[in-house]
């Protein structure tokens, strides 16, 4: 039997991972899955029921029925069969998923949803911090995204409103180091690249050119007919 045809693409918040994963994913034929996704909608459930303790957290998202659909080529997350990808992207879910993502039942949850969205695909990309190094060690490929503070939060700003002031651009790179820090020094599954991932610095890339880059790898790993 051939082993699922697996990729993972890990870095820090606002590395391009998401874009990056989904475009790689369609060139190559495969599903997209942005784990992250299912991280905030816990901590969503977490907000609007007000809850702290891990166990109960967790029996909330099961109770709520959080899962992974596919759109097009896109794995995206519901809860009770409705979308629920734009409202786990606000501010107040940001400023809390690093706790709750540093939960160990959150995390075994989270991956046993992963793995059982990507079985039932027979592979996918699959973008994270811990997708190389916990979730799927054995992925065919596995690529670490990084790009300098500064350069990730003028991305992440742009994204939302054109031109970016210094000040507000310091701010959020001050902000994503922070969530950085917290993610690379947590006791479970902290941010870190595999020993045997490719680490890509895009901080001078264009994202066609990140995509045309890891394209090249899945190419020499066997992953792509191309
Ligand atoms: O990629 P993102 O910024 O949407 O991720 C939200 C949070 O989820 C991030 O602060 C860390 C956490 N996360 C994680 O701990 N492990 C993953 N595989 C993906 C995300």
């Amino acid at each position: 039997m051939t082993p699922p045809k697996i990729v993972a693409i890990d870095g820090p918040a606002a590395s391009g991972k998401s874009s990056t994963a989904s475009r790689v994913a369609m060139a190559l034929g495969l599903a997209h899955i942005d784990s992250g996704s299912l991280y905030r909608a816990v901590t969503w459930i977490a907000i609007e029921s007000q809850l702290d303790l891990p166990a109960a957290i967790v029996a909330a998202a099961r109770a709520r029925r959080i899962t992974l659909d596919r759109v097009g080529a896109e794995l995206l997350v519901h809860a009770g069969g409705k979308p629920i990808d734009e409202v786990i992207r606000g501010a107040d879910v940001t400023a809390h998923v690093s706790a709750v993502s540093a939960m160990p039942l959150v995390r075994n949850w989270v991956n046993d949803v992963l793995r059982g969205a990507v079985a039932k695909s027979g592979g996918a990309v699959v973008d994270g911090r811990d997708i190389g190094t916990v979730v799927f060690p054995g992925a065919r490929l596995k690529v670490f995204l990084t790009a300098s503070p500064a350069t990730r939060a003028k991305r992440r700003l742009q994204q939302r409103e054109g031109e970016v002031d210094s000040e507000v651009l310091a701010s959020e790179a001050s902000l994503l180091e922070e969530r950085d820090r917290r993610d690379s020094s947590r006791a479970v599954a902290p941010l870190r690249p595999s020993a045997d991932a490719v680490v890509l610095d895009t901080t001078t890339m264009t994202l066609a050119e990140q995509v045309a880059q890891i394209l090249a790898l899945a190419r020499e790993r066997g992953l792509s007919e191309g």
